[in-house]
């Protein structure tokens, strides 16, 4: 556990750039090389496009491109588009549970961090502070189902959101129950709990620049992953993609809810990222997303599963 967690503590100060493995690439059997990483982050299909976006001026343009273009050629192909296999889907998914599961809480329990630091540092909550805490706030309500349930049946559905089986991990769990032909449950294994452990301390860092940077890597991680995970579980065990709800909620159907998130913390980027910060925070960008990528990486070799 101990070296576990050093190994994902050391992304911290010692980010080098990411090298695609050649032999990964050729061998990539799943989404098209030009599609991995661009299918939904940049693809001109996506409901994103019809988000009507506001670019106050040509350096928030420049650093949305950049943004992209750092994703397009640093993390193209997803670890889920080529090392999710039949033999592994069951370890995957249970951790994958994992970390959907514990997310909402991981995500709410970052603001308490956050509150705390500038307490003790005698500061008042900064807009910086609130425009994180509001666009995290709004993501761990989605995740309870209340978005979803509010947008389509009214502010009167409210008392219904006692009913948690609208929780995306529990809509994923049903799911998987229904794959597997089997009770799925959560694996906190080690390489999960050391990942959700950095992911909470990032989270609510009181550097607004690397707490922001984490939140645009995790939503535009998230997208990519769920996209490539979507495709290669139905390719690897034959299943219908469009049976898969979770899946379809996130990424799939005419309106998509996974788009809207990344419109979202493009646009805390561009309020919360100065010029002066923009170099830190591409850096601390390109560390949180390596981080999110290794620990995909890293529950698809079944020999280290735990
Ligand atoms: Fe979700």
């Amino acid at each position: 556990m101990i070296s576990a967690l050093r190994r994902w503590g050391s992304l911290l100060p010692s980010y080098a750039p990411i090298r695609h493995n050649s032999d990964s690439i050729c061998l990539q059997k799943y989404l098209p090389r030009a599609t991995a990483a661009k299918s939904f982050l940049l693809g001109p299909s996506s409901p994103a496009k019809r988000i009507e976006i506001k670019l106050g001026n040509l350096k928030e343009k420049e650093m949305r491109e950049e943004l992209m273009e750092i994703v397009a050629s640093h993390f193209e192909i997803h670890p889920f588009a080529t090392g999710l296999t039949k033999e592994n889907a069951k370890h995957v998914m249970r951790c994958y549970l994992a970390m959907s599961e514990a997310f909402p809480y991981i995500q709410a329990g970052a603001h308490r961090d956050l509150l705390m630091d500038a307490i003790r540092r005698n500061v008042p909550m900064e807009p910086k502070m609130e425009k994180t805490f509001v666009v995290g706030s709004f993501l761990t309500w989605d995740e309870t189902g209340g978005q979803y349930l509010l947008k389509t049946e009214g502010i009167s559905a409210l008392p219904k959101i006692l009913d948690t089986r609208n929780f995306h991990s529990r809509i994923l769990k049903k799911d998987l129950a229904t794959i597997f032909k089997e009770k799925i449950e959560p694996n906190y294994c080690t390489h999960t709990h050391c990942y959700l452990t950095a992911l909470g301390r990032k989270l609510g860092v009181y550097n607004h620049t690397e707490r922001c940077a984490m939140m645009v890597a995790f939503e535009l991680h998230a997208g990519q992953m769920i996209e490539a995970l979507w495709h290669s579980l139905s390719t690897e065990l034959e299943l219908n993609k469009e049976d898969l709800e979770y899946f379809k909620i996130h990424v799939g159907g005419d309106d998509p809810g996974e788009a809207y998130h990344i419109e979202m913390v493009k646009n805390l980027m561009q309020s919360i990222v100065d010029e002066e910060h923009k170099s830190q925070f591409f850096t601390y960008f390109k560390r949180c997303y390596h981080m999110n990528i290794e620990w995909c990486k890293a529950i698809c070799k079944m020999e280290e599963r735990v």
